[in-house]
């Protein structure tokens, strides 16, 4: 069940469909064709990621969704442009199936926006036990037996936590009293958790990162994970510092600045919703840099991020990136990387990933935050008084060794045998 049936949505549900059909194969998806190495390299052990661990076949995946807009998958996804119509017309009919339940939404909380499919109810908790009831109508006329649900909608505008997202009681009288902390993606992730469901955040806002939905995830065995997919340009960011520290390379600027013109990049271009974006980008170079340990290096990196909105390239983002490093005796260099991406593209396989992974983990009765799922994310969730792991890196390692662990199987620390034999 995704959250927002636009761009991102759209390309994932099209992209399944087509890979189901043999059209099209499933490029960026560890799930699908990526591999794992088992037990010492002498063994030559290494299948592929969904042949050892019990992961649910696209096959056997039903859509269903919610957008404040009334147009069925077939046409979001010609709006959002980001496929083309040859591929679409291959899929014409199981997308037009597709078509969006009414939201929980309010301007409020996302400014650049207003459409007509939207709920109304008496207070946020009435909204709540609404999404409740589409869930189990959706899980009832499809004979389903697991349902994961992903934000998939619009950044909403940047909110922190307040006495409202501290328990459940809390969060459960703010419901009721329609309190303003409670923005609509926080309404989705509370009927998410009460149905025991796993719900995983792909934008950057606050949703189901407060103490309340935390503790109730924990209560009804269910995993949670975010936020906001880490694609573009910030998975470049987590490519290449790791690897300008690893040489010890100073860094004393980077300047980021993009263009975006799809309806995502109009919602950013709202100085609320930027701020819970530019939040989520900027605190990446922070953890991978650590100016702590290394003063002399990175303390006081000059970072800025920029989105701007241009509506000519739609999905097709372009990214620049101006690094201005320091070598052996403080000698200046410049590195500068241009990324033409597209952003759903990138996004996707993010998103069946996470829905295989995560209806895996709530089978395997794990709960809670899945930090082995941060490889994903811009703005991985973590345990209170733990900081987030940002390095692309140890992200893949921790996210191996986990698959590792549930197998049973050893982890691999990339020892050499001549240390431990
Ligand atoms: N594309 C990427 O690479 C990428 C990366 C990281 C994060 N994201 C985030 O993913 C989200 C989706 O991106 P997109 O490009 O598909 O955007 P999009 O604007 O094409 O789609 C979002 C959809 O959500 C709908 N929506 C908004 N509020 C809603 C609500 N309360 N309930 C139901 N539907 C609602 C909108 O009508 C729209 O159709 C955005 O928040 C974006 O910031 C995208």
């Amino acid at each position: 069940m995704l959250v927002g049936l636009g761009a991102v949505s759209t390309t994932f549900i099209a992209g399944v469909m087509a890979v189901r059909k043999g059209i099209a194969r499933p490029i960026g998806s560890l799930t699908q064709m990526g591999t794992i190495r088992l037990g010492k390299r002498t063994e030559g052990r290494t299948p592929l990621i969904k042949d050892l661990v019990p992961l649910a076949s696209l096959d056997d995946i039903v859509f269903g969704g919610w957008d404040i807009f009334q147009d069925n998958c077939y046409e979001a996804a010609a709006t959002a442009g980001v496929l083309e119509s040859s591929l679409l017309e291959q899929v014409k009919p199981e997308l037009e199936a597709i078509k969006p339940w009414p939201a929980v939404f309010d301007r409020r909380y996302v400014k650049r926006l207003d459409g007509p499919n939207v709920k109304k109810g008496a207070n946020k908790m009435d909204l709540a036990e609404q999404v409740r009831a589409d869930i189990r109508r959706f899980k009832k006329d499809n004979n389903l037996d697991r349902l994961v649900m992903i934000w998939c909608a619009s950044t909403e505008i940047y909110l922190t936590e307040t006495e409202a997202h501290q328990s459940i009681e809390a969060f459960e009288k703010a419901l009721q009293a329609s309190d303003a902390n409670i923005p609509s993606s926080m309404v989705y992730a509370y009927a998410a958790l009460k149905e025991g469901i796993p719900f995983a955040n792909g934008a950057p806002n606050l949703t189901v990162d407060i103490p309340a939905l935390m503790d109730l995830a924990h209560q009804n065995g269910c995993p949670i994970a975010g936020k906001d997919f880490k694609t573009g340009q910030t998975l470049m960011k987590t490519i290449i510092a790791p690897g300008l520290k690893a040489r010890l390379i100073g860094i004393q600027g980077w300047y980021s600045t993009n263009i975006l013109g799809n309806r995502d990049g109009e919602v950013l271009d709202d100085p609320e919703s930027f701020k819970t974006k530019e939040e989520s980008k900027k605190s990446v170079l922070d953890y991978i840099l650590q100016p702590d340990l290394y003063p002399e290096l990175y303390k006081d990196v000059c970072h800025v991020v920029r989105i701007n909105y241009y509506p000519p390239r739609r999905d097709n983002k372009e990214g620049w990136d101006n690094i201005d490093i320091t070598g052996w005796l403080g000698y200046p260099m410049q590195l500068k990387v241009n990324f033409l991406c597209r952003d759903s593209i990138l996004a996707a396989p993010i998103v069946l990933d996470l829905v295989l992974f995560m209806d895996m983990a709530k089978r395997a009765g794990l709960s809670g935050i899945q930090e082995w799922l941060s490889f994903y994310f811009k703005s991985p969730m973590h345990a209170r008084g733990l900081y987030p792991e940002h390095d692309l890196f140890i992200q893949l390692m921790k996210l191996k060794n986990t698959l590792r662990f549930l197998k049973g199987e050893e982890l691999i620390t990339h020892l050499g045998r001549e240390y431990y034999d």
